[in-house]
This record gives structure tokens, C-alpha cells and sequence, in this order.
């Protein structure tokens, strides 16, 4: 009679290991992606939450003191805005063509012309013009020429409390009976 060796654990086959190894690793991961996303989904709720914070251009802008500008107009090319000064009465009027956006051109008057606007007395020494498709505005803005649909728009401008500077407002649009009177 032959003896038989003691039976020990026996050993899985290897392939069943492989296999059971994977069903796992698979399971793991994918368990993982599903919180990630859940955790990346959630975070964006919650930051949809909170306001933006806008870090566009300020719209009122510092332009200087009002003793840099000379009587008449000076242009700001940076804000595209003409500011006309009569003495101590300012007025700011865009450069901004309301057709499609050009920078119009000032072209001084063979003589100022005194007229009515928005019912006060105005001292026109100007005019403009589009060089893109050439309309035409008045010393006041109004659009007398070409395909330009309305007036250039008029800006609020005011003196800036802590040191005297005036101060245009890029989104205050006003009418054309805006004046500014410096003391
Ligand atoms: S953009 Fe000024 S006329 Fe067209």
C-alpha cells in the first residue's frame, strides 16, 4: 500500500487570482470615479453660489484736474471722449461713432457758432466726422450725415471729492442739457 502525502491548503489556480484581482481593481476605480465626479459636481453647485466678482474696467474714470483743460476741447484718446470746457461749465461728449464703433474726428468750426441745446445755451466750436463710412454730428452730437442711426452720447462727468479732479462716468449717459459748473 502506497502512503498518500497529507493534504495541504490547496492552491487557487492562477488565472482565478487574475481574474478576481481585476474584478476588484475595476470595481475600486470605478467606485472612485463616481465620488470624484459627485465631489467635482457638488463643488460646482456650491460655486455657483457665490457671485462673480467682475474685474472689468472701472466706469469712472479720474480725468484730471479741471485747469488741464484748456477752454474749448481736449481728447482723451485712451477713453475715446472729447471734454469741452467753457470756462467753469463742462460738457463730455463720446468719440464713438453710432454706426459701427469708429473714433470719430473733431474738426474745428471756421467760427464758433452759440445754439440752444437741451435748452441752454451752447458754444459749438466743433464738429465730427467718421472716417469709416463718413457720417457727420453736430457740435453737440446730433447725427446730421451718413449711416450713423443717433447723436454721439454725452457722459456724466463730476468732481472727485478727495482732490478736485474731474470725473467721467463711462456708464452714465445723460442728455444734452448736461452741464458741469466747476467753482
Ligand atoms: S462707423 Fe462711423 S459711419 Fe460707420
Amino acid at each position: 500500500m502506497s502512503e498518500r502525502a497529507p493534504e495541504g491548503p490547496r492552491a487557487e489556480p492562477v488565472t482565478f487570482i487574475k481574474k478576481k484581482d481585476r474584478r476588484e481593481f475595476l470595481l475600486r476605480f470605478g467606485t472612485g470615479a463616481g465620488i470624484a465626479a459627485i465631489g467635482y459636481q457638488g463643488a460646482a453647485s456650491l460655486r455657483s453660489l457665490v457671485p462673480n466678482v467682475s474685474y472689468d474696467a472701472p466706469t469712472t474714470v479720474k480725468v484730471g484736474l479741471p485747469g488741464d483743460f484748456p477752454d474749448g476741447l481736449k481728447f482723451l484718446p485712451d477713453l475715446r471722449l472729447f471734454v469741452f470746457r467753457e470756462g467753469k461749465i463742462f460738457h463730455a461728449i463720446s468719440a464713438v461713432c453710432t454706426h459701427l464703433g469708429c473714433t470719430v474726428r473733431a474738426e474745428a468750426l471756421p467760427q464758433a457758432e452759440r445754439r440752444s441745446v437741451g435748452g441752454q445755451e451752447l458754444r459749438l466750436t466743433h464738429r465730427f466726422l467718421c472716417p469709416c463710412h463718413g457720417s457727420r454730428y453736430e457740435g453737440d452730437g446730433t447725427n446730421v450725415y451718413g449711416p450713423a442711426p443717433k447723436p454721439l452720447a454725452w457722459y456724466q462727468l463730476s468732481v472727485a471729492p478727495d482732490d478736485g479732479q474731474l470725473v467721467v462716468d463711462l456708464a452714465g449717459e445723460v442728455d444734452n442739457d448736461f452741464r458741469l459748473t466747476v467753482a
